[in-house]
């Protein structure tokens, strides 16, 4: 056997392996010999344990172990820290809590963290966690708004200052990225993640991870990034959250797995499990996926948690019959830490005393627990995580703002634009209409960590405090920005903290007479924050009722209308395409809003923004995925032929994926390849060029699609596998070139099996993936095998000018 001091102490995926390597202790042995395990869990021991790790293990008694796995709730997610009272504090004491969720601040986490490291008997820190989705208090915008920019490197610039601000506030674990692919924007919690598409979730995916992590945990300014929720929670029955996924093993590993792989080639500290099941195995004891996939077949070595009371809840799916089965079933998958249900802290015990075997998945679990928290440095500066000054500093700093500013900028989208209704330049009389414009609470979005609504600029005083000279705004708010009242459930609480109620008919009446007086109308309508995440499943993609009627009655003045859409998911808008003159999705926003939309309004950018989903005509449409399988019977316009399509609508999206429109114009050249035929081994340079053709710098989305057209079983219509976002002077050209290697069009066959086909591809390059421009096809000379999700290996893209 080898000694600790020589082994590999952290997997090639393991950021802070740099950190660990210099303090390799000499550890014990005995632990390793002295269970009996099997040859996997002693591999798992040499390399993915610290020598620590293994030491501690070795004087811990069982129940400490359990005290590692166990994470308990600090607070609720709106009153944090509400319940580190001097219970917690001898709990801390007598090794019972491994971590802390829902907590916050550097000074008021700075003694509980003292007790554990100096009074708790091994002296083990505590690791603290948050939800730090889209920012800490710097908030921007919501994670499908930011997979909208096509633009990795804001993705990561902006998990970087959200992962600066909260280890300034003495966190340790964000959870976040969300990479669950959703093709059905019923589900709330597709405002969570990057949309439909494997290939770009993959490179938000692993933007996400550098930018928290920053390629060193130990650093005092970084946070281990959760990658969750691993599995298919995406795609649950009817869109309905932690509802069944009954997804085939070839949709959830080409289309729902690459974004996590692609996260564990990026370096993801940690993973979560999903809380529904992939065809009757809930994800939180799946462990052929867990232990299987993630930890075998790509080399995982870190920590995987469970989402809140999922342990626990294994007895509802029906697979445990009682607490010590779901926990037992949850040890073996592979899950370490158990998120608040308790199962593990006190029903554990029982289950090891049933079955000893598990006492090796428990010192696995600890050991990779403890291993987590030297990574980050807590157990020699643990304390460093609390400087206050730092904090103070760190907070919506001017450059976070800036930052905030910038990625709202690119994250809208312009939909629809005629009539030269945007930019707005000329002097003249715009009413604001529509209580969303001052909803600052909306601007926020669903995981607002410590966002404080009194930070926001509103989009009202946005458009306001930076109208250009000559331009005067009214306001109306015309119906209320919720719509409360939901007949199957009248007693339902919300939580509305704009209170802007008054008689509807009123308010419409003023509404329709602010605008009759203005020259033209932007109307800010859409979804409230409350309508999406967590639990907040629609049966209706289209505009909640009052914010419809308030729509109807404004077209109805005739004034010219820009609707600013307000949402966090894919919404069918049929009628506002229809009537109004152009349509800019301005998502949910963040801290700066307002002054991002008014930089766009008013014509300082251009927006450049796409979709990364496709938006329906109607929601009997979805689940709708530009890249689904052709059928046997393709489409057609003719209702007398039987095909493939809904005789009540067209098949088409209204706006497809990759959709989004520019003040200026844009050109492309060919699309052409640097070789006819390839290895399976090889790769192909397709190159274009671009050529802004308008009057102003603005930038453009470059999308590269591909399509096998003929392999052993039917393959996607046409599949992302590149794209550029670029800024163009105008008159000025770009050549772009894409490196696309033949693997990346690799069929899964099974686990960890991947076929590379030989014979032709087809390459297409486009506005979006409605809008081709060009294309070209090679040739792949032989086959071969690997074991790389085909969507999440990144294409090299080069820009020159
Ligand atoms: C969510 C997770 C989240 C956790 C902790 C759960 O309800 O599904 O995404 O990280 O709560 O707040």
């Amino acid at each position: 056997m080898k000694t600790f001091a020589s082994i590999a102490l952290c997997s090639t995926f393991l950021t802070g392996c740099q950190a660990l390597s210099t303090q390799v202790n000499p550890a014990p042995t005995a632990l390793v010999d002295e269970i009996q395990k099997t040859s996997d869990t002693t591999s798992s021991f040499e390399k993915c344990l610290s020598p620590r790790a293994i030491e501690l293990l070795s004087k811990m008694t069982l129940e400490e172990k359990i005290g590692q796995l166990h994470q308990a709730a600090g607070g609720r997610s709106k009153n944090l820290n509400s319940r580190l009272n001097e219970e917690e504090f001898d709990k801390v004491r007598r090794g019972e809590i491994g971590s802390y969720l829902h907590v916050a601040g550097a000074a008021e986490l700075k003694e509980i963290q003292r007790v554990a490291l100096e009074e708790s008997t091994h002296g083990i820190p505590l690791l603290f966690a948050m939800d730090v989705v889209h920012g800490y208090r710097t908030i921007y915008p919501v994670p499908i708004a930011m997979a909208a920019s096509w633009d990795d490197e804001l993705m990561e610039e902006a998990s970087r200052m959200a992962g600066r601000e909260s280890a300034s506030s003495g966190l340790h674990w964000t959870f976040a990225p969300m990479v669950d692919i959703a093709r059905d924007p019923r589900w709330g919690r597709i405002v969570e993640g990057a949309g439909s598409d494997p290939y770009l979730g993959s490179r938000m995916s692993e933007a996400q991870v550098k930018g928290f992590q920053n390629g060193d945990l130990s650093a005092e300014d970084t946070v281990l990034a959760t990658t969750k929720h691993i599995g298919v929670y995406g795609a649950p029955t009817g869109g309905r959250d932690y509802g069944t996924s009954d997804v085939s093993e070839r949709t959830v590993n080409e289309v729902y797995l690459p974004p996590f792989y692609a996260a564990n080639q990026a370096g993801s500290g940690s993973y979560m499990t999903a809380f529904n099941d992939i065809a009757g195995i809930p994800t939180t004891a799946n462990e052929e996926l867990v232990d299987g996939v993630l930890r075998s077949d790509w080399g995982f070595c870190g920590m995987i948690v469970s989402d809140w009371n999922a342990i626990h809840e294994l007895t509802n799916h029906g697979i445990a019959k009682d607490r010590a089965e779901a926990g037992s079933l949850a040890l073996q998958a592979g899950v370490d830490m158990d998120m608040t249900s308790e199962v593990y802290k006190k029903d554990l015990i029982n289950a090891i005393k049933e079955n000893p075997n598990l006492e090796n998945d428990l010192n696995l679990a600890a050991g990779r627990i403890i291993t987590v928290k030297e990574q980050l440095g807590l157990f020699d500066k643990g304390l460093q995580y609390h400087d206050v000054e730092r904090e103070r500093a760190e907070i919506l700093k001017d450059e976070n703002r800036a930052l905030a500013r910038k990625a709202a900028q690119k994250t809208a989208v312009l939909l629809k634009n005629e009539n030269n209704a945007l930019p707005i330049t000329e002097p003249q009389k715009i009413a604001v209409i529509g209580g969303l414009a001052k909803d600052t609470m909306t601007q926020l979005g669903s995981w607002r960590a410590r966002g404080d609504k009194n930070e926001v600029v509103s989009l009202l005083d946005g458009l306001t405090n930076n109208a250009p000279e000559g331009i005067e705004i009214s306001y109306a708010k015309g119906t209320e920005v919720y719509e409360s009242s939901f007949s199957y459930a009248p007693d339902r609480q919300v939580s509305v903290e704009d209170n802007i109620y008054s008689a509807p008919q009123a308010d419409l009446a003023k509404a329709i007479e602010t605008a009759e007086a203005a020259d033209r109308v932007v109307l800010v309508i859409g979804e409230h924050y409350d309508w999406s995440g967590e639990a907040r499943a629609r049966t209706d993609i289209e505009l909640p009722e009052n914010q419809m009627k308030l729509a109807e009655a404004i077209f109805k003045t005739g004034k010219p209308v820009t609707v600013v859409l307000v949402t966090g998911r894919a919404m069918a808008i049929p009628e506002l395409d229809e009537k109004a003159d152009a349509i800019l999705n301005f998502w949910m926003s963040g801290v700066e809003a307002g002054n991002a939309l008014a930089d766009i309004v008013y014509g300082e950018v251009s927006p450049a923004g796409r979709l990364p989903i496709n938006f329906p005509r109607k929601t009997g449409q979805v689940p709708f995925s530009y890249s689904e399988n052709p059928s046997g019977r393709p489409a057609h316009s003719n209702l007398a032929k039987d095909t493939n399509r809904s005789i009540d609508v067209e098949t088409t999206p209204l706006y497809p994926f990759g959709h989004g429109l520019s003040y200026s114009s844009f050109e492309y050249g060919e699309l052409t390849a640097d070789t006819t035929s390839i290895s399976s081994d090889g790769s192909v340079q397709l190159t274009t060029d671009v050529t802004n053709t308008g009057d102003m710098v603005a930038e453009e989305v470059v999308q590269l699609y591909m399509r096998d057209p003929y392999a052993f079983v039917a393959r996607p219509r046409i599949e992302l596998r590149g794209y550029k976002r670029i800024s163009l002077e105008p008159g000025e050209t770009a050549k772009i070139t894409f490196t696309v290697q033949a693997e990346q069009s690799g069929i899964y066959v099974k686990r960890n099996e991947w076929l590379t086909q030989a014979g032709e591809l087809k390459f297409f390059i486009g506005r979006s993936s409605s809008d081709i421009e060009s294309e070209t096809s090679i040739n792949v000379t032989d086959q071969k095998r690997g074991s790389i999700p085909a969507a999440a290996i990144k294409t090299k893209v080069e820009v020159s000018k």
